[in-house]
């Protein structure tokens, strides 16, 4: 379990089951000591168990925890820095003086809200200035910007999509799609991780009773740290009359030569994905979420997506932070190639170890597989006091027997963090008891 928002991604039957099995080992029922009207769910005792009593695997005082200063190849706990493998800030852009300096200087210019929407006085230029430029570096022939990269993908998903059509996406696929495709109100099939061959099973099934149809993957998938076969993806799509969305999380910045992503790694051509999708808050240093593609599917967007029509504007400190970035990384391709090395130096080490990264490549995600909750959560703790910090991820958030810890490599890391950390986990991985679960 990662998080609260890992719960929400539950079935109602797999909450039910944990509910069961954690009030059996003495989990509080849900709150008597609230003051609010709302029926909370049975489940909330869940949720608490977790975040607040955590009497079960012990792992909730790990999440939460308050850090201080820069989230990058570092983080300061309490005093201790550790070494850091929870940051996203894959090319160290948050935390950059030039970067830093912009969101200032904008500060300086606009304020720190534009506080309208961007169709009555909220647009800026460089709102249109990032969206430009963003959409140019991508190859594609326009681009928009959210406020939030989950509410990008539940707004679009769910404003494009409707009753009648048909949205397949890949079952590791990220909540806020997931969220986006039950808002559609169209018909949902997922297909089991990276199995194009049950893609194409169920849209031979489903495609014809079908007026548009959606396929959606990510362009790395953050518990494995592996990719999709894009091309082949494509060639489906194309081949089936669907479109097709690549969300671009963990591969934007990290993937291709020059970083722009899952495209470039491949070669395919842009115009290939009718919806790509990105976060700002990764490599852009920023808060917010992009789609780029098509001049007419952007302005569709930006004229009737509820979640741009309605809301806020991205803040000037936000848009030009995001702008920074994406200048100094085709200014300093060099961050890239870093991070590459890094996450392949980290691989090759774990390898070499006899770790189980499972099938992480190429991506600057790295799963180390305990097998066991219990597990995960030891090696998590023993690290932590070794000074490196990496958090577990535990069932129903992986399937059982698959639970691990997970490095999110930055460029800002060092060789020697890289190995320092390597060998503290092989250590204590050869070190943990046998225990079940
Ligand atoms: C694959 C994926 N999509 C979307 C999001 C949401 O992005 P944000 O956190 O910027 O809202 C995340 C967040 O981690 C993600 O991993």
């Amino acid at each position: 379990m990662s998080t609260r928002q890992d719960l929400s991604e539950l079935s109602s039957g797999e909450k039910r089951t944990l509910l069961k099995r954690l009030l059996k080992k003495g989990a509080s029922k849900p709150p008597d000591d609230t003051s609010s009207a709302y029926k909370f769910p049975p489940e909330f005792a869940l949720i608490r168990q977790y975040a607040e009593n955590d009497g079960t695997r012990g792992v909730a005082d790990l999440f939460y925890q308050s850090f201080d200063g820069l989230n990058r190849d570092t983080a300061v706990h309490r005093g201790r820095e550790l070494i850091n493998f929870c940051s996203y800030n894959y090319l160290g852009m948050s935390g950059d003086p030039v970067v830093s300096q912009a969101a200032v200087d904008a500060i300086g210019t606009y304020g720190t809200s534009v506080s309208a929407s961007r169709v009555v006085s909220g647009e800026r230029s460089i709102h249109r200035e990032f969206e430009t430029e963003l959409a140019r570096w991508l190859g594609t022939e326009d681009a928009i910007v959210f406020v939030g990269g989950f509410g990008t993908n539940e707004d679009v998903v769910g404003h494009l999509f409707g009753k009648g059509d048909l949205i397949l996406y890949d079952s590791l696929i990220h909540a806020s799609i997931q969220q986006g495709a039950k808002l559609s109100g169209a018909t949902i099939a997922p297909f089991p991780h990276n199995n194009l061959d049950a893609l194409e099973n169920l849209l031979q099934r489903q495609r014809g009773a079908a007026n548009q149809v959606l396929i959606v993957a990510e362009g790395v998938y953050s518990m494995d740290g592996d990719l999709p076969d894009l091309p082949r993806l494509i060639e489906i799509k194309k081949r089936h009359d669907a479109l097709l969305m690549v969300d671009e999380a963990h591969s934007i910045g990290v993937l291709g030569r020059t970083g722009r992503g899952v495209g470039e790694h491949y070669g395919v051509d842009a115009s290939d994905v009718d919806l790509w999708m990105g976060t700002l808050s990764k490599m852009f240093a920023s808060c917010g979420g992009y789609i780029a593609g098509a001049k007419s599917l952007v302005a569709y967007i930006r004229y009737t997506a509820p979640g741009f029509v309605y809301s806020v504007g991205l803040s000037p400190p936000n848009t030009a932070a995001a702008l920074a970035s994406l200048n100094l990384v085709q200014k300093e391709p060099e961050r890239v190639a870093t991070l590459q090395a890094r996450a392949n130096l980290f691989r090759d080490l774990a390898r070499e170890r006899g770790l189980d990264i499972g099938a992480s490549h190429d991506s600057a995600v790295i799963p180390v597989i305990t097998g066991g909750s219990k597990k995960a959560v030891l090696l998590s703790r023993r690290l932590l006091k070794k000074g490196v910090l990496a958090l577990p991820i535990v069932h129903p958030a992986v399937p059982e027997g698959m639970a691990r810890i997970r490095f999110f490599v930055s460029s800002t890391h060092s060789e020697e963090q890289i190995r320092r950390s390597v060998e503290a986990t092989a250590d204590v991985v050869a070190r943990l008891p046998n225990i079940e679960d």
